[in-house]
């Protein structure tokens, strides 16, 4: 299968760019194929223009989608499956990658009547965490991550949505080299099993 990997974080020196590889690896591994999206080397524009906003806002639906975004859009209708590599900041995705969303997703694509978006097999958020899954769990904190991406952003523009979060990670924490291969071995496993 073609799997489309929107990847956002700021620095090739992290645990994130790990999983990545390892991730990518792993969909080699079994035969996948893929297109990389890397947000941050792409300098891809985050901040909506007044125009754009004018088009999603329906005061101009006639208003031109700009290249950069449509080229995005072409990624994903031709692929199979997305999966978003992103580190967790401020229980959120980076600014970067909810900002693409903020333009990616637009009217007659991603929403509105006669939308073009391909409905996509499977969508995976790959998300690393500097707290713990426990954390996550006891302050609601994963349920609204989970909301926002997987029942919001993904919805039903995918049919089979996950979200994994690889825990533990902050880089101050001897945690961080202790769950290092197995949460690298866990992202290798995601990228074997996107076809199934
Ligand atoms: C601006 C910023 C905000 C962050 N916010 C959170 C957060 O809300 N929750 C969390 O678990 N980790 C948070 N972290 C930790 C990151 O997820 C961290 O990058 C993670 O441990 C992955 O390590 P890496 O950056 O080496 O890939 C934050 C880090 C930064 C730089």
């Amino acid at each position: 299968m073609q799997v489309f990997i929107v990847y956002a974080h700021p620095s090739e020196d992290s645990f994130t760019r790990h999983v990545r590889d390892r991730f990518i690896a792993g969909l080699e591994s079994a035969g996948h194929r893929y297109i990389l999206s890397d947000l941050y080397r792409m300098n891809f524009k985050t901040d909506m223009s007044g125009a754009e906003y004018q088009r999603e806002a329906y005061y101009r639906l006639d208003a031109p989608v700009p290249d950069d975004v449509l080229a995005e859009q072409e990624k994903i209708n031709a692929s199979d499956a997305i999966v978003f590599i992103y580190p967790v900041f401020w229980s959120e995705a980076p600014a970067k990658l909810v900002g693409w969303f903020d333009r990616v997703w637009t009217y007659g694509f991603a929403y509105g009547a006669n939308r073009t978006m391909k409905q996509l097999e499977k969508g995976l958020m790959l998300c690393i965490a500097g707290n713990t899954l426990e954390y996550f769990h006891e302050t609601g904190l994963l349920d609204a991550m989970q909301k926002v991406m997987l029942r919001d952003r993904l919805f039903d523009r995918v049919k089979q949505k996950e979200m994994i979060i690889l825990d533990n990670t902050s880089r101050e924490l001897p945690a961080r080299g202790e769950n290092w291969e197995k949460h690298l071995k866990r992202a290798f496993a995601a990228g074997q099993n996107m076809g199934a």
